[in-house]
């Protein structure tokens, strides 16, 4: 299995996604602002393994604090979560763990430091596994949607990498895959940063999911030539109303899915349904170091001094979504209702 992010004894340990595919190594934060930084830096990323990082980022913070009291502790806390939550703006999942571990520390404020700190962590490791269990009943749920043979189109990596482990969007091909359907991946290439076919590509290889990688461009010729049965994707941040921020060209393949008479589907966890957000044009949108469009292995493919423009990820409007999986199950048509009924019990912090 996968070990995208694990608590260990010495730090967080991360897989470092931007080496792959070609070197397979770690990297052990000792620090939240280490932590902070592979954040920043997308040797992790993807919205669910964001969140779960953030929070042991923060549980590494709190642990080796200094703080001799609570009230000093709380501060220190304040800071580390202001540090995590500058790193990426788009994944709630980010917000939503830092939130979730300040209600923790609220909820633990009367009880001796030295138990805070042991909960703290303990709250993280459960957010972790909490990840893999959502993801694997995601892909229960998602899987029944799935044709029994045929191609199924993905864009970016929404699967173990991007989350603690199983994924989203490549839980729920895993799952259809378990159920005995014969899935053959398209993977979209996804550019500027390569996640489909670096990561998404050398995950299903590891597990032998038949797979073809395709430059994004190619999507729109696959769908016409009837080689694309479904599409699911992962998300960023789902609005109230259903719109969903994902990966950069998410919108095109959704449009071009409308166009063709196939399903597009949307795989996320409750933790990425931000019910604050009334609609996607209210999502922030990341703005990316130009250089990853202008720059592929180091080498440049623009001339000098043209305007670039790179928006990690758009919006894509609720009417091209045929339907959102959750961990709860499945929301359809008119999401303000179908999700807010999906989420309206979302747990409370555990005691
Ligand atoms: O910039 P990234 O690689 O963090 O973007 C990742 C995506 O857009 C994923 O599709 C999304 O986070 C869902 S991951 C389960």
């Amino acid at each position: 299995m996968i070990q995208t992010l694990e608590w260990t004894d010495s730090g967080v340990r991360f897989i470092d996604q931007t080496k792959l595919p070609t070197e397979e190594t770690y990297v052990t934060c000792k620090t939240y602002e280490q932590v902070a930084d592979a954040i920043r830096t997308m040797i992790v990323r993807g919205a669910p393994a964001i969140g779960v990082a953030a929070a042991m980022g923060i549980a590494l913070g709190v642990k080796d604090s200094k703080a001799e009291s609570v009230a000093e502790l709380k501060k220190e806390l304040d800071h580390i979560c202001d540090v995590i939550g500058k790193t990426r703006p788009t994944a709630v999942n980010l917000f939503w763990a830092i939130e979730r571990m300040q209600r923790k520390f609220e909820h633990l404020r009367v009880r001796p430091i030295a138990q805070i700190k042991q909960e703290i962590v303990e709250e993280a490791k459960h957010m972790h596994a909490e990840d893999i269990a959502a993801n694997q009943a995601m892909g229960r749920h998602g899987a029944t949607l799935l044709p029994r043979e045929g191609g199924v189109l993905t864009h970016c990596n929404a699967g173990a990498l991007a989350t603690a482990g199983y994924g989203t969007a490549l839980g729920v091909i895993r799952a259809a895959v378990e159920q005995g359907k014969k899935i053959h991946v398209y993977a979209d290439e996804t550019r500027p940063f390569l996640q489909g076919s670096r990561l998404t590509a050398w995950e299903l290889m590891k597990d032998g999911i038949p797979t073809t990688v395709i430059s994004d461009n190619m999507a729109g010729a696959m769908m016409r030539q009837g080689k694309i049965g479904a599409i699911v994707v992962g998300a960023d941040r789902i609005a109230a109303n259903g719109d969903v921020a994902n990966k950069i060209g998410t919108y095109s393949v959704a449009v071009l899915a409308k166009e063709n008479g196939i399903p597009f589907y949307v795989a996320a966890p409750l933790s990425t349904v931000d019910l604050n957000c009334p609609d996607g044009s209210k999502i922030p949108i990341e703005q990316r170091n130009p250089k990853e469009v202008t720059h592929i292995a180091g080498k440049q493919m623009v001339p000098d001094g043209v305007l670039i423009e790179n928006p990690a990820f758009d919006v894509t409007p609720a009417k091209y979504v045929a339907a959102i999986i959750t961990e709860r199950g499945i929301a359809r048509e008119p999401y303000a209702a179908s999700l807010r009924a999906l989420a309206g019990v979302e747990s409370e912090v555990r005691a």
